[in-house]
């Protein structure tokens, strides 16, 4: 059982509905808002990686119409979402209530978030709950802003939330209050739909609140708390720069869970992770590394500067670059090398092996202890298909050689430098693909004073 207080009801079943019908217009862009990422995924993918998800919990996603690429990434997320479609956009009232199934079927809570605020954390959604297991009907997440501008003000009296009020109706007054509205809400699931079904929409835009179901609840008798949040956790993305914003701060927040966790950052600024990534303890990572989604990198392992890695896994003590390029299905087990300018692509790279210089291995295995020597490349594809290229245990390609796929190296065996080898070679043999060399005693003495006697006799 877990003590924290988070946690403990944990067993009420909660329904988390998540706002993503908006147009984004300030993105200017083809794809819808909430479909951009941020460190590597998805903003959508970040809020319903917040939301609780204990047997019993829900989701339900909010989308616009025709907009069935936000549906997948949702599904894609969690794969029994309920999408709702809002076939006009009228507000955020509006937006919840496209929900009504699934809200009429809600018993215990009911949380309602904006897709487009990447940083909140689960932490933060468990306060919003524990809190109304304290016997508030709703409880609002609220933020002091350096600038208020734009946000919904938290108006209270004798420490009640009384109401929220936008931006565009608020008196002077009232807009000089810094305690703002971040968007998400915990409400008693019991009374949501009652609430949602008193909004109206005379207000300065014509449409249907969600923040309006608070003054609606006091005037009930309910009881409205707010719960504060960083404003850095609670911000939203409304254009580029705010996505730039929630980026940097995003990798801040990795950065320092990597380093507490126990890897060397050594210029922590020049180093960009994943929403996913995994660091063991041990790990150094030199100046300017992008890791992309997909990344584990195990105890022990270095990461030397200006490497790039996708979809790939680190074995322990394993190196990488500097200025290597680790493409998804790359596997480096324990204590391989990969070294500069080399790329590798769907390949195992077998404990204890090296390739260190100029490379480029793709859908290939090779063994523990082979060495492959400098630009040696695996020839994949014809134009049409890839195929495989395997290297046995303690083989030795020499530098310059093309493996050509499909082919077998065996255990232990050796191709010379500069081989084209397009047939399986067999285990402990050498292999040589090249024209022999001819040597011919005295020439380049005798090249070189008949070349210097006939430019003497042109000059003259
Ligand atoms: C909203 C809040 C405001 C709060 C601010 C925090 C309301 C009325 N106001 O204002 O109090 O301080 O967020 O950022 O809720 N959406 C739909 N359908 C709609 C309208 C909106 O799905 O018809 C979605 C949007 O995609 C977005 C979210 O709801 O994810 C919020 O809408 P937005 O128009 O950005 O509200 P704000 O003006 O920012
Ligand atoms: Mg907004």
């Amino acid at each position: 059982m877990n003590d924290d207080p988070s946690h403990r009801h944990a067993m009420r079943p909660c329904l988390t509905v998540v706002l993503a019908a908006g147009e984004g217009k300030r993105m200017h862009s083809v794809k819808p808002k909430v479909l951009h990422h941020v460190a590597g995924q998805a903003m959508l993918a970040h809020v319903l990686d917040a939301a609780p998800r204990e047997s019993g919990d829900k989701i339900s996603v909010v989308v616009g119409p025709a907009r069935e690429d936000v549906a997948v990434e949702a599904r894609r997320k969690h794969a029994d979402a309920q999408i709702f479609i809002q076939a006009e956009r009228r507000g955020t009232a509006h937006a919840v209530r496209a929900a009504r199934a699934a809200l009429e079927q809600a018993e215990g809570d009911v949380i309602v978030a904006y897709g487009d605020m990447p940083l909140v954390l689960p932490e933060t959604l468990a306060k919003l709950r524990a809190r109304r297991a304290l016997g508030a009907s709703l409880v609002v997440l609220g933020f002091h802003a350096a600038d208020p501008t734009g946000y919904g003000r938290l108006l209270e009296k004798d420490g009640q939330l009384e109401a929220i009020r936008e931006d565009r109706d608020a008196s002077p007054a009232e807009r000089a209050v810094t305690l703002c509205n971040s968007g998400l809400v915990a409400f008693d699931g019991a009374v949501i739909l009652s609430l949602l079904d008193a909004i109206g929409n005379a207000n300065a835009q014509g449409e249907y609140y969600l923040t309006d179901a608070i003054e609606i609840a006091r005037r009930r008798g309910l009881r409205c708390d707010i719960v504060l949040a960083d404003e850095a956790e609670v911000m939203g993305v409304n254009d580029r720069l705010q996505l730039a914003e929630a980026e940097a701060l995003m990798q801040q927040r990795l950065r320092k869970k990597a380093m507490l966790a126990g890897a060397t950052l050594v210029d922590p600024q020049s180093v960009h992770l994943s929403f996913d990534t995994k660091i063991g303890s041990d790990v150094v990572i030199e100046p300017q590394v992008f890791i992309g989604p997909g990344v584990a990198i195990a105890s022990g392992a270095v990461i030397h500067a200006s490497s790039h890695l996708e979809g790939v896994s680190v074995g322990a003590k394993a190196s990488v670059g500097p200025f290597a390029r680790l493409r998804p299905g790359a596997v480096l087990e324990t204590g391989a090398k990969v070294g500069n300018f080399v790329e590798i692509k769907a390949a195992l790279i077998g404990a204890g092996a090296k390739v260190s210089h100029l490379s480029y291995i793709g859908d290939a295995t090779i063994g523990a202890e082979a060495n492959i020597g400098a630009g040696v490349i695996t020839c994949n594809y014809d134009g049409f298909f890839k195929y495989h290229t395997k290297v046995g245990a303690g083989a030795f390609v020499g530098s310059n050689s093309a493996l050509v796929a499909p082919v077998n190296i065996g255990d232990g065996a050796y191709v010379g430098s500069g081989s084209v080898i397009t047939k399986d070679v067999a285990a402990d043999a050498l292999a040589l693909e090249r024209s022999q060399q001819i040597e011919k005693p005295g020439w380049a003495q005798r090249f070189r004073v008949n070349r210097l006697a006939m430019k003497a006799k042109a000059r003259s």
